[in-house]
């Protein structure tokens, strides 16, 4: 079953909704998969008001909520040129987040948060989309094939001393 929700665009000012969400999903979902020290190093820069802001006030840098009810419940973060993790070419767009709260998974929020950015990504004559997932993360592997996304390399990803493995996925729009 398919939850509607409305999809906003997340602005400066909703750092602290962003802050909250963001904290909260990636604290539910990788938590209790990592050492605490690790985990904690990690979180404690990622995650941190002014480094949200300045993502935020970045124009290669776009937030969107999924929204139900007045309260977000799901975002996503999309990556254009020099903020890409890898490959930063102008003609793709790289999700780097995709984040749904816990009780609200299972309800097609993350496939129309998805369904967004594919469709901006072709609207705005894209080659391709990509994204990093963690090699562990089989729920989400899952989710991204069933969405056309492949395979096609992969990249490390420190969390405190801890270097993790994201596999890259693509999905081709030309
Ligand atoms: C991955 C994620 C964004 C997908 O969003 P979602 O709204 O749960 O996704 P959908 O409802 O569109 O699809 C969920 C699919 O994954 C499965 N699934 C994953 N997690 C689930 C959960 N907690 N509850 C129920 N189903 C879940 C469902 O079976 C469904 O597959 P199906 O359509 O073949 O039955 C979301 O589960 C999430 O935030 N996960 C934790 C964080 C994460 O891993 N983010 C991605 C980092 S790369």
């Amino acid at each position: 079953m398919s939850t509607p929700i409305t999809i906003t665009s997340v602005r400066p000012s909703d750092v602290d909704q962003l802050l909250s969400l963001s904290r909260k999903t990636f604290y539910d979902a990788f938590e209790h998969l990592n050492n605490p020290a690790d985990f904690e190093a990690y979180t404690s820069v990622a995650f941190t008001r002014e480094k949200l802001l300045a993502e935020l006030e970045n124009p290669d840098s776009q937030f969107y909520f999924a929204v139900i009810d007045n309260e977000p419940v799901g975002y996503v973060k999309l990556n254009y040129r020099n903020t890409q993790t890898e490959f930063k070419d102008t003609d793709a767009i790289e999700v780097e987040r995709i984040y749904v709260l816990a009780s609200q998974q299972g309800k097609k929020i993350g496939n129309q948060l998805l369904d967004f950015a594919i469709d901006k990504a072709i609207k705005e004559d894209m080659k391709y989309i990509w994204l990093g997932v963690w090699e562990h993360n089989h729920n989400a592997q899952r989710f991204y094939a069933r969405n056309d996304f492949v395979e096609c390399g992969s990249h490390h990803f420190w969390v405190g001393n801890d270097q993790q493995t994201d596999i890259l996925m693509k999905k081709e729009l030309r």
